[in-house]
């Protein structure tokens, strides 16, 4: 079984286009849509937005799925400025620019306590098979690089530029961060793919709200062909 977890309606919807024989499962509070994409069993959940909804509803696919690897799918704003609107990032690690426990001595900034590191490494081999596909996509431009996740939305230059300057990494978004950090507890193994939906900065909000569904689909795109070849 291969977990997929999507945050936003516009995200699963793209997944669920590639999913046959699609059962729904209301779990509160999740939906779980249990399928297959290319004849590989998957489950596809809705987590909602954020980093609370995306780690317990991990943590509910892990108890109740057993999935041998998630995916975290959808879209994400851009912190480095030569990515465009549909280009894909494959996350190498994230980091949750919002954890700051640094007031305490030798703590750095997004460090997380108990894992005791900034960055969550994505598991290797999947990093690489998903950048791997990037020929089978000549249309699209790959990234791979580390992906801030944080509970907000970034819609200014300055806040954007802010974290580009403390944690550097490629685009910005709401959940990755949670995915890794309860996935790596339960020691399942997880990859990242996100396009980009907009630039984090002051006209944010309306081209997300123009792009989710041209972003979603080229990550959704993606991942299928990564399914296809497990
Ligand atoms: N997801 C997509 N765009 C985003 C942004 N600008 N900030 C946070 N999450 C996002």
């Amino acid at each position: 079984m291969i977990g997929i977890i999507c945050a936003m309606q516009e995200e699963i919807n793209q997944m669920l286009l590639l999913m046959k024989n699609v059962k729904q499962i209301q779990s509160f509070p999740f939906n779980f849509f249990v399928g297959s994409i290319m004849g590989k069993e998957c489950v596809a959940a809705l987590s909602n937005v954020g980093k609370v909804h995306a780690a317990i509803c991990c943590q509910a696919m892990i108890l109740n799925y057993k999935p041998k690897l998630i995916l975290n799918v959808g879209v994400a704003g851009a912190i480095n400025e030569e990515l465009q609107i549909g280009d894909l990032v494959i996350a190498s690690g994230v980091i949750q620019h919002d954890f700051d426990i640094s007031a305490f001595p030798h703590r750095k900034k997004g460090e997380i306590s108990g894992i005791n590191s900034v960055e969550i490494k994505c598991t290797p081999w999947i990093m690489e098979k998903l950048i791997n596909f990037r020929n089978d996509f000549p249309q699209i431009s790959f990234e791979k690089g580390t992906i801030l996740t944080g509970d907000q939305f970034v819609n200014s230059l300055e806040k954007r530029l802010n974290l580009k300057k403390e944690f550097g990494g490629l685009a910005c978004e709401m959940e990755a961060g949670s995915i890794a950090q309860t996935a790596f507890l339960n020691k399942v193994e997880f990859g990242i793919v996100r396009s980009i939906s907009d630039g984090a900065n002051n006209k944010s909000v309306n081209d997300f709200n123009s792009f989710i569904d041209l972003s979603s689909k080229n990550a959704a795109k993606l991942c299928s062909k990564f399914i296809e070849s497990l």
